[in-house]
C-alpha cells in the first residue's frame, strides 16, 4: 500500500491548523461580541476559556488522528465500532459548513475581484444586495471559490494544504498588521478601541459566559474532526503537547488584531459597529469610500478575508476526502471531483438565501441560516462532547496520554489536569453551550 502522507514540517501543521481555526469567526464575529459583551472582561473569560478547555479539546483530536492515522470515521471505528457514527457525524457537521460557508466564500472572491478592477463605489448596501439579488453572480463567485478550495485540497497534504497555508497564514498575518497601524492611526481612533476593550463587568452575566465558550468553541474549529483528520498527517516524533498551543494561540492572536483594525477605522468615519455580513460587506466598504487610498485597504482586507475563509474551507474539505479516499477507496482526484459537484448542488440554495430565496423558510429559517444554525449550535457542540467521551471513556485517557508522551519521549506535566477536563469539565461545559445555543436553556 502507498505510504499515507504527512506534514513536511511541524509548522507545516500548525499553519494548516491555525488556518481551518482563523477564520469568518474572527474577523467579522469576534471584534463586535467582545464590544456588545464587556470588552476586556469577555476577552479575559475567553482567553481562559480558550487554553483551559478549548486548548484540552484540541489536544484530544490531535491525540486520536495521531495515534490511529486515520481519516475521522476509520479513527473512531478503529477503537470502537459503535462510535464510528461519531465519525459519520463530524462528516455531516463539514458538508453543512462549507454549504454555507462557500457562499460567503464566493462573496470575499467577488469583492476581492471587484476592488481589485474597478473599485467598490455608490451605496454600499445597495451594491451588496444587487450583487447578491443576481443568481448567476452569487452561484458563479462560489463556485469559484469551491474550485480554488478544491484544486488546494487535490494537491494533497504536504503539496497541496501545508504549502497554500504556508503562503497565505503569513501573508494574512502581514496585511492584518498593515490594516491595525492604518486603523490606529485614524482620527477617533481610540473610540474605537474603547467600544473593544474598556472592560465593563457589569455586563458580565451568565449569558456572557456561555457566549464566550461558544465562540471560543466556534473559533477552535472544534467538534467536527478537523484536528482528528490534520493531526493524522503528524510525524510521530513532534510533541502534540507544543503544537497544540499554537493553534489557540494564533487563532486568538489573531481574532484581537481583528478587533483593532476594524473598530477603529469604522468608529473613526462615524459609522456603528455591526457584525456578520453587514460589517464586511457593507460598514467596511463605506469605511474605504471615506478613506484616502481606500481602495488600497479594501483590496487588502479582502485579499484577507479570502486567505482566513480558504484556509477554513480546505479544512472541512480534507476531513471528508480523507474519509472517501480511505473508507470508500476511491482515488483523490475523483473524491475532490465528486464531492465539489454534490457540494456546489446544496451550497447553491445557500448563495442564493439572500436574494432570490430569501423569502423560502425551512423552520421559520432561510437555507443559509438553517445549515448554519445546525451545524454550528447542535452538530459541532454534540460533536464536542461525544469526541470527550469517547477519550474519557470508552478509548481510555491512559492511551490518550500514552499517546501524547509519546512512549515516554515527552513528559507530560499537565496529565491529571488533562484528564480531568476532558473526562468532567469539557462535555459539562459544551453541554452548556449546546442548551443556550439551541435555546433550550436562556
Ligand atoms: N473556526 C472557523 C472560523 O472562525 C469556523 C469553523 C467552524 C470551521 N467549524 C469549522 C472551520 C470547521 C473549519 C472547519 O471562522
Amino acid at each position: 500500500m502507498k505510504e499515507r502522507e504527512k506534514w513536511s514540517s511541524g509548522i507545516g501543521f500548525i499553519l494548516a491548523a491555525a488556518g481551518s481555526a482563523v477564520g469568518l469567526g474572527n474577523l467579522w464575529k469576534f471584534p463586535y461580541i467582545v464590544g456588545k459583551n464587556g470588552g476586556g472582561a469577555f476577552v479575559l473569560i475567553y482567553l481562559a476559556f480558550l487554553f483551559t478547555i478549548g486548548l484540552s479539546v484540541i489536544l484530544g483530536e490531535m491525540v486520536i488522528g495521531r495515534a490511529t492515522q486515520k481519516n475521522v470515521y476509520g479513527a473512531y471505528r478503529s477503537v470502537s465500532p459503535k462510535f464510528a457514527k461519531v465519525g459519520t457525524l463530524g462528516i455531516i457537521t463539514g458538508f453543512l459548513i462549507i454549504c454555507f460557508y462557500s457562499a460567503v466564500g464566493g462573496w470575499t472572491v467577488r469583492y476581492m475581484l471587484a476592488y481589485l478592477t474597478t473599485g467598490v463605489s455608490g451605496d454600499p448596501a445597495l451594491y451588496f444586495s444587487q450583487f447578491t439579488a443576481s443568481p448567476w453572480q452569487s452561484i458563479g463567485c462560489q463556485i469559484l471559490f469551491l474550485l480554488i478550495t478544491a484544486f488546494i485540497v487535490y494537491r494533497g497534504i504536504a503539496h497541496g494544504i501545508e504549502k497554500a497555508s504556508k503562503l497565505m497564514m503569513p501573508m494574512l498575518f502581514v496585511i492584518l498588521l498593515v490594516l491595525v497601524v492604518r486603523s490606529l492611526t485614524l482620527p477617533n481612533a481610540m473610540e474605537g478601541v474603547r467600544f473593544f476593550l474598556k472592560p465593563d463587568f457589569s455586563k458580565v452575566t451568565s449569558h456572557t459566559v456561555v457566549a464566550a465558550l461558544g465562540q471560543a468553541f466556534f473559533s477552535l474549529s472544534v467538534g467536527m474532526g478537523t484536528l482528528i483528520t490534520y493531526g493524522s498527517y503528524i510525524d510521530k516524533k513532534e510533541n502534540l503537547q507544543k503544537t497544540a498551543f499554537y493553534v489557540p494561540l494564533l487563532d486568538s492572536i489573531v481574532a484581537m488584531l481583528g478587533g483593532f483594525a476594524i473598530l477603529p477605522a469604522v468608529f473613526s468615519f462615524g459609522f456603528a459597529p455591526t457584525e456578520g455580513p453587514s460589517l464586511t460587506f457593507i460598514t467596511l466598504p463605506a469605511v474605504f469610500e471615506s478613506m484616502p487610498f481606500g481602495r488600497v485597504f479594501g483590496i487588502l482586507f479582502f485579499i484577507l478575508l479570502f486567505f482566513a475563509a480558504v484556509t477554513s474551507a480546505i479544512s472541512m474539505y480534507e476531513v471528508i476526502i480523507a474519509y472517501l479516499v480511505e473508507e470508500k477507496k476511491i482515488s483523490r482526484k475523483k473524491a475532490v471531483i465528486g464531492l465539489t459537484c454534490v457540494i456546489a448542488l446544496f451550497a447553491a440554495p445557500c448563495a442564493l438565501s439572500q436574494g432570490i430565496l430569501a423569502d423560502f423558510k425551512l423552520f421559520g429559517k432561510t437555507v443559509f441560516d438553517l445549515f448554519d444554525f445546525t451545524a454550528s449550535n447542535i452538530l459541532m457542540p454534540v460533536g464536542g462532547i461525544l469526541m470527550c467521551i469517547f477519550i474519557g471513556y470508552i478509548w481510555k485517557p491512559k492511551n490518550a496520554v500514552e499517546e501524547i508522551r509519546n512512549q515516554g519521549k515527552f513528559s507530560f506535566p499537565l496529565k491529571g489536569i488533562w484528564t480531568f477536563v476532558i473526562k468532567y469539565a469539557a462535555p459539562i461545559a459544551i453541554v452548556v453551550v449546546l442548551l443556550s445555543a439551541t435555546g433550550i436553556v436562556k
